[in-house]
């Protein structure tokens, strides 16, 4: 028998560095205070209020009563992958092959994870927009590659600029990824600036990964484009959505992949290992949801435009400046006229006021002087959480006075 060599303990070196760099979701930790509280109005977690509809609901339960209670093709059912090849065609003018182009996926979560696992190798870099999505850095990281951000400011409206994209670039970059609608600034891309993404993409010969989970839920004149369907991008966009917003079905776990075929037969491996199908009950029930669930779609969206604008407006009004979202269900007001830092109005505004949002370094570094607070709740809780906000800010104001 041989010695067995002498090192740290196990404990001290059991989980892998790079679990270890990236912090816990700045999310949860406001969650856990809340979760104690009575009275809460959360304006915290990025979820629909709504149930989900009705007929799509009835289309689970049937998929069960049938027993279609196996698993499926890896790739999906072929209904569902036909029906969202048909749904992006008539939407975006994109047209997937729903044999070997369509990855049905557990969330758009899992497509992200699967898009940057299945094309980084160690030292790749991947540029990123921030604020931004709080999974998007830890996929990059545990997918070996490396974050270079990019950041957006409220003083441009989260514009991200195609010029420091481009001037982010080096020899290592792999792709650019991209999350628009942006969740948490609301921030939509221009045709103008896609436009000059898609070129910059085109010239670096770069991957972009697009996460358009919010692409139903726009405001306004703003009209969506599929990353993949501007020219010549097809070849090299990662397409991710899903159900979990539009259709308020964030439970069921059910969202899409598209990519070329070169690229989603790698994609497909980790997938095929890891998850094998997305839910047999979920994929049933989303395939009435792409088919018949338009009404739904514009009925939820219109009440989350009424929100949007009480929210924003109101806001505004109580002399928190927020830039006007066009996209997906958040404001992200800018704090810093109280004096206090994200984290510091966060926690005093949920101990105080029993209202819960998320602070703005929870999405990056640009992020700071800033808090997220989610309209997906209900137009009468959104009035009262006004009002508390208020309150709250009156007592700021006269502490600082006296
Ligand atoms: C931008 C963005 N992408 C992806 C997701 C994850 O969605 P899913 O429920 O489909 O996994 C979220 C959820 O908040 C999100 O905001």
């Amino acid at each position: 028998m041989t010695e067995p060599t002498p090192r740290a303990p196990l404990a001290e070196r059991a989980l892998a560095q790079r679990v270890l760099a990236v912090p816990p979701s700045g999310i949860r930790r406001f969650f856990d205070i809340a979760a104690t509280m009575q009275n809460v109005i959360s304006l915290g977690v990025g979820e629909p209020d709504f149930d989900t509809p009705r007929e799509i609901i009835e289309a689970g339960v049937e998929s069960l009563r049938e027993g279609r209670t196996h698993y499926t093709s890896n790739y999906g059912t072929i209904e569902l992958r036909r029906a969202l090849s048909d749904h992006l065609f008539r939407l975006y003018g994109v047209r997937y092959n729903p044999a070997n182009e369509i990855l049905i996926t557990v969330g758009a979560s899992e497509a992200v994870d699967l898009a940057l696992r299945a094309t980084c190798d160690p030292g790749d870099e991947v540029i990123l927009h921030e604020p931004s999505y709080v999974a998007y850095v830890p996929a990059v990281v545990f997918a070996g590659g490396t974050v270079v951000h990019v950041p957006t400011r409220f003083e441009d409206d989260f514009a991200l600029d195609p010029a420091v994209v481009e001037a982010a670039i080096t020899p290592k970059t792999k792709g650019l990824f991209l999350g628009y609608p942006a969740n948490p600034t609301g921030a939509v891309l221009t045709d103008a600036q896609q436009d000059a993404l898609a070129d910059i993409a085109r010239r670096h010969d770069l991957i972009v990964y697009s996460d358009e989970i919010y692409d139903r839920l726009v405001y306004g004149d703003y009209r969506h484009r599929a990353f993949s369907s501007l020219p010549g991008m097809f070849e090299r966009t990662i397409l991710m959505g899903g159900f979990s917003k539009a259709y308020a079905m964030t439970g069921w776990r059910v969202g899409w992949l598209c990519a070329p075929a070169h690229l989603l037969e790698g994609i497909v491996k980790i997938h095929q290992y890891g998850i094998m199908s997305a839910p047999s009950v979920a994929q049933d029930a989303a395939l009435v949801a792409i088919t018949g669930g338009e009404a739904a779609v514009e009925t939820m969206r219109a009440e989350y435009d009424r929100r949007r604008r009480l929210l924003v407006d109101g806001l505004n009004r109580l002399g928190l400046a927020t830039f006007e979202p066009l996209g997906a269900f958040y404001a992200f007001p800018n704090i810093t006229s109280t004096g206090l830092t994200s984290d510091e109005f966060v926690e005093r505004l949920i101990q105080e006021e029993a209202v819960a949002c998320v602070p703005g370094t929870a999405f990056g570094p640009s992020g700071e002087g800033h808090v997220r607070m989610c309209y997906a709740t209900s137009y009468e809780k959104l009035e009262e959480a006004l009002g508390r906000i208020e309150r709250f800010l009156g007592r700021l104001k006269a502490e600082r006075a006296s």
